[in-house]
């Protein structure tokens, strides 16, 4: 399409007249900083950089608490996990009112899905593959959390992962990294918006970097990867944030080329400030820089010096910087002038998010009760979560189910409200929540019955019972007492629903597992019910893919529901009666055996694929006793209806640098009812100076197609959706034979080619 002169005429106004604004802006806000910094000391310049934690206190007014006094004597710029909103104003009130320089304080907490309304887990949003829905969640964390005091967000998380031990493996967006950057960009969207409101607030991006990559799927473990790797499958979420805007970085736990994210120069300046030209500030993981010290690279004073001369603005725990950079400054190891930069970024930060014109912006005791767990805010929830269950098996057309007749709800999900919203839920009330018993009984009303029994415990197994428990109590009981009444209760039904999988505990931080199965106990419980003869339904509650291959071949319905948030019960019941016909799609490879792990689609090709499944080929790449394919693979998902795909058509065979290429295939609803499909884009960049992935997601699309509805739809690609990183880490295309491939997941797809000429 051209442009007119006029067009480009206005449209070059109003960017020079945005851009004269924010210099404007810039300049308002640089002789602000420039005034109060010009009465800062170093060490109140240092105090900036120190970022302690409230864990201790939740609640209640303390006086003489050891946050108080440190702010009193101005040596934080702000702190973390306190949960309780009149402590966070009194924080600001004690700044305004009783310190010389008055400068407001940063209020983080990790507000990751949800504040009091939550919302399902950031790797069950994903499988929306819905980001306006994920801006819309974290749009509506912001307004809830800034209601409660809080002014800054540690999320997104938007490590990659291909290896489900890993428990955070539920806190990103999967194994992809093109929709892990689309949802990377629309979390940052939604907490920041423009920051020009007091309903918008800080976001942080974590783990910078590669945090997902721990090897074994062990927390906090080591990484070692090639940087060809990093930059082709790794970083680009980390970028898209940046680009998106993001006000600040958090460094990750683990080692990148054997130096610790916290102090590595190349990763915090040379990567993220010089070439993706991040401008906000960067604050270390919880204690990062002491645990330099027990990894054996520098005790803390040393290893602040390291922390900071890297890149590192603000420390979050340690007290490293507070207690040793000043000295630091004195022995000529650190420039005063590197302390004002810091400081400074901090202090825009807080310029930009509007503390020093109200330092209370953020604590709105008035509004709170209006706003928090709001009608709207918690029907936004409960349709954010029906898009986020998976369909990973239905014979028969088992689901959805008749409300009618006697429907047999067992399993330890089934009645436990406390479960529902999975882990970073902090601000969570679960006795303001439905359980899933609840809201089926809702549901059915007078129509059908809803028999429960609970079934069993998480675990058989006490010792792993005592792991899962680890943070929370688990309710405990007689398994065998539990088994016996969930018999007794499906002898009386038409249907059984089991309610089951791991437990909200079992996934999040520090909780790596290494079998992928669901929890004995619970197994039990599942055989014993298909063992009835009475059709089951599987509700798959999990934080990260599991094993299921008694339980696909063995149960006709699996549902996965993920730790669906505060109303997830409702959202449950919508989809299992159908009101609401699930749509989404898996966004991390869900494996046949834990040793096949790492595992994800986009990986390289060897030399010798396997070539063909469930025969063991000597001499080709394959295992001996499991086949090499996934039980489920990237971006699988059913649905209540079915979709055809057919007629892949190219616009042209070549591609030329500065065109581009449509590619355009039919989809139609051949199914009973209308539905949502995700239909996905992929392409293999067939030769290439270095290995290329077998297959790359480039595009997608959610389509809405009534029942019977056919439609056409085309996707664009122009040179630049060709481009990886060379062995020169160059972003660049190379000329030669693409293929398109396009479907309704990473494995059933249809294929076209085109080259992509000099
Ligand atoms: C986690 C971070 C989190 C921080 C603050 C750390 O242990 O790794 O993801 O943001 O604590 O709560």
């Amino acid at each position: 399409m051209q442009m007119s002169k006029k067009t480009i005429i206005i449209l070059l106004c109003v960017l020079t007249a945005s851009h004269v604004v924010s210099v404007a802006q810039d300049s308002d806000m640089n002789r602000f900083i420039d005034a109060l910094m010009s009465r800062m000391t170093l060490h109140e310049k240092i105090g900036q950089l120190n970022l302690p934690t409230g864990n201790e206190i939740v609640s209640g007014l303390a006086t003489n608490d050891p946050l108080a006094e440190l702010i009193r004597r101005q040596e934080c710029g702000g702190f973390l996990n306190v949960k309780d909103p009149a402590r966070i104003r009194e924080y600001q009130r004690i700044v305004v009112e009783e310190t010389d320089l008055k400068i407001p304080l940063l209020a983080g907490a990790d507000i990751v899905h949800g504040y009091q309304t939550v919302f399902p887990i950031p790797l069950a949003l994903s499988c929306s593959w819905d980001t306006t829905a994920v801006e819309r969640m974290a749009h509506i964390s912001a307004i809830e959390a800034s209601a409660g005091g809080i002014n800054w967000t540690y999320s997104p998380m938007v490590d990659i992962c291909h290896d489900a031990r890993w428990g955070r493996i539920a806190e990103g967006s999967g194994e992809d990294p093109y929709l892990g950057s689309k949802f990377a960009a629309a979390y940052v969207r939604g907490y920041q918006g423009d920051m020009s409101s007091g309903d918008n607030i800080l976001s942080c991006m974590k783990h910078y970097a590669l945090y997902g990559a721990s090897e074994a799927g062990l927390d906090y473990n080591t990484v070692d990867m090639s940087r060809i790797r990093m930059f082709n499958e790794y970083f680009a979420p980390y970028q898209a944030a940046v680009d998106a805007g993001v006000g600040s970085v958090m460094t990750s736990f683990n080692v990148v080329d054997g130096v610790p994210a916290t102090a590595n120069r190349w990763l915090l300046n040379d990567v993220l400030r010089d070439s993706w030209h991040f401008d906000g500030f960067v604050v270390t993981d919880y204690n990062a820089i002491e645990e330099m010290d027990v990894r054996g690279v520098a005790k803390l004073p040393e290893a602040s010096v390291l922390a900071f001369q890297a890149g590192t603005d603000m420390d979050m725990v340690s007290s490293g910087f507070l207690n040793h950079l000043e000295k630091a400054v004195a022995d000529g190891k650190v420039k005063e002038e590197q302390i004002d930069s810091a400081c400074r970024r901090i202090l825009e930060a807080k310029y930009r998010l509007g503390l020093f014109d109200n330092p209370y912006r953020h604590c709105k005791p008035e509004t709170a009760s209006e706003v928090i767990y709001s009608p709207e805010h918690r029907a936004a929830a409960r349709e954010i979560a029906a898009e986020t269950f998976v369909l990973l098996k239905n014979s028969d057309n088992l689901l959805p189910l008749a409300r009618k007749g006697k429907i047999a709800l067992v399993g330890p999900m089934a009645d436990a409200r406390e479960q529902m919203c999975g882990m970073w839920a902090l601000s969570c009330d679960p006795s303001k929540y439905r359980s899933l018993l609840e809201s089926m009984r809702d549901a059915v009303g007078d129509s059908a019955e809803i028999l429960y029994a609970k079934g069993s415990n998480i675990y058989l197994d006490s010792v792993m019972e005592a792991g899962a428990a680890a943070w929370r109590p688990l309710e405990r009981g007689d398994n065998d007492r539990l088994l016996s009444e969930a018999l007794a209760v499906a002898e009386n039904a038409d249907v059984i629903v089991a309610a089951l999988g791991e437990c909200a505990e079992m996934s999040g931080e520090s909780v790596s597992r290494s079998s992928l199965d669901i929890p004995d106990a619970q197994s039990r419980l599942l055989k014993a019910m298909v063992a009835t003869g009475k059709p089951v339904v599987l509700l798959l509650f999990t934080g990260r893919p599991l094993t299921l291959n008694w339980e696909v071949a063995n149960v006709p319905a699996i549902l996965d529901v993920w730790y669906g948030g505060s109303e997830a019960g409702d959202a449950i019941a919508d989809v299992v009666f159908g009101d609401k016909t699930p749509a989404g799609k898996l966004t991390a490879t869900f494996p046949r055996a834990v040793g096949q792990l790492p595992m994800a689609y986009n990986h390289l090709s060897t030399g010798r694929p396997d070539p063909e499944e469930g025969v063991f080929n000597h001499y080709q790449s394959n295992y001996l006793d499991v086949s090499t394919k996934p039980l489920f693979p990237f971006g699988y998902g059913l649905s209540y209806t079915k979709f055809d795909y057919s007629d892949l058509r190219l616009s042209n065979d070549v591609l030329s640098p500065d065109g581009k290429i449509t590619a355009t295939v039919t989809v139609t609803n051949t199914g009973n009812r209308d539905g949502i499909e995700i239909v996905q884009l992929y392409i293999r960049d067939c030769y290439a100076s270095i290995c290329r992935p077998v297959k790359e997601l480039k595009a997608f699309r959610r389509v809405f197609l009534k029942k019977g509805e056919c439609r056409d739809i085309t996707f664009e690609l122009t040179e630049k959706d060709l481009r990886f990183y060379n062995t020169d880490l160059q972003h660049v295309s190379e000329p030669g034979e693409f293929s398109i491939m396009i479907g309704p997941n990473s494995s059933d797809l249809i294929c076209a080619k085109f080259t992509l000429t000099d």
